[in-house]
């Protein structure tokens, strides 16, 4: 019995087993001392995407990697996905500190571009088709990253997060921080969280990242207001008004513009979860048609 239960091995490892998430050492300054991990799929496109994802408060590399179906994609369309992880602050990203709310000044941010970085060198990825995506801690995150590296991130979509910068004054941004007001839905002008993003790299006047928004309307942990706020910002930032909403099923999209570089999906009946919609998500960055 041991050689035909062998060869049933060998034949699931030929037909379902792809490549593996592999842990990156010594990727470039890393300030936080953040860890790496990477997706290669075997057969990688010419000059492949990027897509960075991060994990939410109590996660790792391993559960986000399992969290979406994006690894199945990368083996489809040959991108490469980062997964950083955090060990500090229960496993949230330190959105609320001035480093990463500051280009090249540190903080996680830092460590999260000197990943994208290694992989664009050693894998000859495509600079300018960089994106990052997040749910949660991992969305908040995705709004910081967009604003402090707009001339690194092409797009940027956050699941259940705030806007960049919302945390900045509070001593962290963790479920068990005493001062949740950010995630309550704190409110600002759309000109207040634009020059939030402007003050986040002064003097830069390149292209911005297209920003998709998606939020559920029964969180109550990070608020759905979060969503209109960073709806606001994003706005303000891309310069680009709300032309039309078109609502399909549970979820109602917010068009800016004409949808290409501002959109909010917001969920009816959907609380703090991981509503990520793979096709919808990669069409959003240009990575499927
Ligand atoms: C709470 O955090 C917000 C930012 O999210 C900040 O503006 C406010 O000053 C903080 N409140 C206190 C009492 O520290």
């Amino acid at each position: 019995m041991l050689l035909p239960s062998l060869f049933g091995l060998a034949t699931m490892a030929s037909s379902c087993l792809a490549a593996s998430l592999q842990q990156v050492w010594n990727f470039g300054s890393n300030p936080t001392n953040i860890n790496m991990h990477i997706y290669v799929p075997d057969r990688l496109a010419n000059k492949p995407p990027i897509i960075v994802a991060l994990h939410p408060c109590g996660g790792n590399a391993q559960q986000w990697f399992s969290g979406t179906r994006l690894p199945q994609y990368a083996d489809r369309h040959g991108f490469i996905l980062i997964y950083p992880s955090t060990p500090h602050m229960s496993n949230c990203w330190d959105v609320q500190n001035p480093a990463s709310l500051t280009h090249g000044a540190g903080g996680d941010a830092l460590g999260i571009v000197s990943m994208v970085n290694y992989a664009i060198d050693r894998y000859g990825a495509d600079r300018d088709r960089v994106y990052v995506m997040g749910f949660s801690s991992g969305g908040m995150m995705t709004n910081v990253l967009a604003g402090s590296y707009p001339d690194v991130f092409e797009a940027g979509a956050a699941y259940s997060g705030v806007p960049h910068a919302c945390f900045l004054g509070a001593p962290a941004a963790t479920p068990f921080s005493p001062n949740q007001t950010c995630a309550q839905g704190l409110q600002k002008t759309p000109e207040e969280w634009g020059n939030l993003v402007r003050n986040s790299y002064p003097g830069y006047n390149g292209r911005r990242p297209r920003m998709q928004i998606t939020h559920g309307l029964n969180d109550w942990l990070v608020r759905p207001q979060c969503a209109y706020e960073s709806l606001k910002q994003w706005s303000n930032v891309l310069g680009l008004q709300l032309t039309r909403q078109v609502t399909s099923g549970q979820w109602t999209q917010h068009i800016y513009g004409d949808g290409t570089k501002l959109v909010g999906y917001l969920g009816q009946g959907i609380g703090h979860e991981p509503a990520v919609n793979e096709e919808q998500l990669l069409r959003f960055f240009g990575i499927i048609n």
